[in-house]
């Protein structure tokens, strides 16, 4: 897995990158399409490494010294108040932003996939899932993946056509065809309905155990951060304010009284009054 690293602007960089690994400086995202055999190379055992980052606009820093790391292959979700910096960091750890202090060292192969799928209206499903990629790839990438989304009978179709589920599955494909050993997810499934929530849920939770790859989901939903990850993360005032380390069984059941209890624990963090939301 080769890492790129963010550099920033006002800090020195002292940590090296993963033995093998690309330094070059904005080399983005440069996707390879390698057989599935990589599934077998060994994975350094880290995917991020963020130390001492900071991010500020006008002056208020919303990112403020904030530590994370996070194992390769494990599935994190972050919490916290609308406005309290997550997309902020998405956008840093997927080399959006990069007027950053601080240390990030991220996989050079990751993607990302937002709230709103993001189409381009005037190119097929397929070609949207293509899109950015190097080089000329053949449909039969595009393919595979809109198949391992269930979109097999929609390759063909126009954005526009698109139920808003299945444009977000569109959106999924778009990620996995990058073959990302990271996958930041920005409230995919906010704008989904109830039904169509789930089985998206489901589907993440199926592609991460069968890509391997680490995944940071971005969630305002609890219920949803303990169904699908192995962590959780709440931020707060600009850092990592607590973690908590899901070790339920999977598939996990929602009507487990320690899902419950976790859930409950979450909330409070959040400073959501259980008592009154059972009430
Ligand atoms: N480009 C920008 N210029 C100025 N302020 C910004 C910019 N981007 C984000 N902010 C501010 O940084 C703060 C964090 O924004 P961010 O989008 O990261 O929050 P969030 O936690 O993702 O919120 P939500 O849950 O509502 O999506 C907000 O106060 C926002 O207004
Ligand atoms: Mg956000």
């Amino acid at each position: 897995m080769a890492t790129d690293v963010h550099r920033p602007v006002n800090h020195q960089v002292t940590e090296e990158p993963t033995a093998g690994a690309s330094t070059a400086e904005g080399t983005e995202a440069a996707t390879e399409l390698k057989p599935k055999a990589k599934a077998e190379a060994p994975r350094p055992a880290q995917a991020v490494r963020v130390e001492g980052l900071t991010r500020s606009f006008d002056g208020r820093a919303v990112i403020d010294d904030l530590r994370l790391d996070v194992r390769a292959g494990e599935f994190v979700a972050l919490l916290g108040r609308s406005g309290c910096g997550k997309s902020t960091l998405l956008r840093i750890l997927a080399g959006l932003d990069r007027d950053i202090e601080g240390t990030v060292l991220v996989p050079r192969r990751k993607a990302v996939a937002f709230q709103a799928p993001r189409l381009m209206p005037w190119k097929k499903v397929w070609r949207n899932v293509l899109l950015g990629l190097p080089g000329k790839p053949a449909r039969a990438v595009a393919d595979q993946a809109l198949g391992e989304v269930g979109l097999s009978h929609r390759t063909d179709a126009w954005p526009k056509t698109l139920s808003g589920g299945e444009a977000q599955r569109a959106s999924l494909a778009r990620a996995l065809v990058r073959e990302p050993d990271l996958l930041l997810l920005d409230e995919p499934f906010g704008a989904l309905d109830a039904l169509t929530r789930i089985k998206a849920q489901r589907l993440v939770g199926e592609l991460w155990q069968r890509r391997g790859c680490a995944v940071l989901l971005v969630t305002h939903d609890v219920e949803e951060a303990v169904l699908l990850a192995d962590r959780v993360l709440v931020m707060d005032q600009g850092v990592i304010a607590h973690e908590q380390t899901i070790d339920l069984d999977r598939p996990r059941d929602i009507t487990d009284p320690r899902f419950a209890e976790i859930r409950g624990q979450l909330l409070e963090r959040l400073g959501v009054d259980t008592a009154a939301e059972a009430a």
